[in-house]
């Protein structure tokens, strides 16, 4: 057995956001060479947030703590590089020295890529298709992460997800410099989610669980992280959905994001997500609705792969070790069903989809290699066929 675990994000769960954010803010490291306490921060986040009025409640604390906040509050869900583009200029006209990045993962991922272009200089571009190396950067612009979801666990990853606006395809950029430098985590904050969010955000918990266990990079700090994850989110995730203000099934969920997140970013993820991303690129669909219509059939078609792993996936989903693959599938489509989360393409109005050219593009996505189970354009076109 060999296997590195790495992460250096701080979380913080439970505490008010506003507090939290300000204590994160204001801590130094401990190191040889101690940062400077950031005073000029960028707030980073959607136009939903600003909507229900966060944006100006956060911002009022930390201006009121002493800070001078500048706000972009325009990012787009799936956000592209012009998000990021329009984000930077703010930070630099308001000479930033840290970004608080409140929202769900796409203004997350806008905070990293802003956070790299601050210390890189140069285009976003040239980090995605040129392969331009991210080093560790002189000047430390520290990010601190806020989600509003229980979802993508992006304030835990070192990836970030954006679109080209051109060609409207997405290309991670990876690097450990691209972690965020604390997580806070209150789960207040995920209280007001619509459900039919909830359930969209959730079900990517339980797909980023599901893979990191089963995936090929797994170890046993991801295997304890991943199963304990799955667990709390297959058990939550209806009580949070149907009963919004519910705040101990938020709790859950929300740690179950965050345990998901430190899994799937060590571990992996697999053929769920190869699938999901072709079909909400094609479809401009929530990412964790595409997740959610492959759970089942991702699901059975790794089940006959899993060896050892097979009975305590079972078990964290309440499912006897004797049950039938089908069966398995089955019961995940009812359980989906009962959050309104669709299981089929044609439930989203999608008739007559292009499944090969999906199935094709699933098949070269960086991911796949990861999965238990390989998986050829075939196998990838066979899965879609039966979720069409
Ligand atoms: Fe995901």
């Amino acid at each position: 057995m060999e296997f590195s675990f790495y992460s250096p994000v701080k979380v913080i769960f439970g505490q008010p956001a506003a507090a939290a954010l300000r204590a994160a803010l204001t801590e130094r490291a401990r190191s040889a060479s101690p940062l400077p306490a950031a005073s000029r921060i960028l707030l980073i986040s959607d136009p939903g947030l600003a909507a229900v009025g966060l944006v100006d409640q956060i911002t009022g604390s930390l201006t009121a703590a002493g800070f001078q906040v500048s706000v972009f509050a325009q990012v787009r869900g799936n956000p592209t590089v012009r998000d990021v583009e329009a984000a930077l200029a703010v930070a630099l006209a308001a000479d930033a020295q840290a970004l608080v990045a409140l929202g769900g993962g796409s203004v997350i991922d806008v905070g990293k890529a802003v956070g790299l272009l601050l210390t890189h200089g140069g285009r976003y571009a040239d980090f995605q298709w040129g392969d331009r190396p991210i080093t560790q950067a002189a000047q430390h612009i520290p990010l601190i992460a806020v989600p509003t979801t229980a979802g993508t666990g992006s304030e835990v990853t070192q990836v970030t997800v954006i679109e080209d606006d051109e060609t409207h395809s997405k290309r991670g950029v990876r690097s450990p410099y691209l972690f965020a430098r604390a997580a806070v985590l209150d789960p207040a904050l995920t209280l007001s989610l619509p459900a039919h969010l909830t359930a969209a955000t959730g079900v990517d918990v339980v797909g980023h669980a599901l893979e990191a266990f089963v995936g090929r990079r797994a170890n046993p700090i991801t295997d304890a992280l991943a199963l304990d994850a799955l667990r709390r989110a297959w058990r939550n995730l209806p009580c949070a959905t149907r009963q919004g203000n519910d705040l101990r099934a938020r709790e859950e969920m929300l740690a179950a994001s965050v345990m998901a997140g430190l899994a799937f970013d060590q571990s992996g993820l697999g053929i769920i997500h190869s699938l999901a991303g072709p079909i909400a690129g094609r479809y401009a669909l929530h990412h964790g609705l595409c997740v959610g219509l492959l759970l089942a059939a991702g699901l059975e078609y790794n089940l006959p792969a899993l060896g050892a792993k097979r009975e305590p996936l079972l078990e964290a989903l309440g499912m006897p070790a004797s049950i039938r693959d089908a069966e398995v599938a089955e019961r995940v489509n009812v359980w989906l069903a009962d959050l309104n989360l669709p299981t089929r393409l044609s439930q989203l109005n999608i008739h007559n989809p292009d499944l090969t050219s999906m199935a094709q593009e699933a098949a070269r996505m960086v991911l796949l290699p990861n999965n238990p189970r390989p998986a050829t354009a075939d196998d990838c076109r066979q899965i879609l066929e039966g979720v069409a």
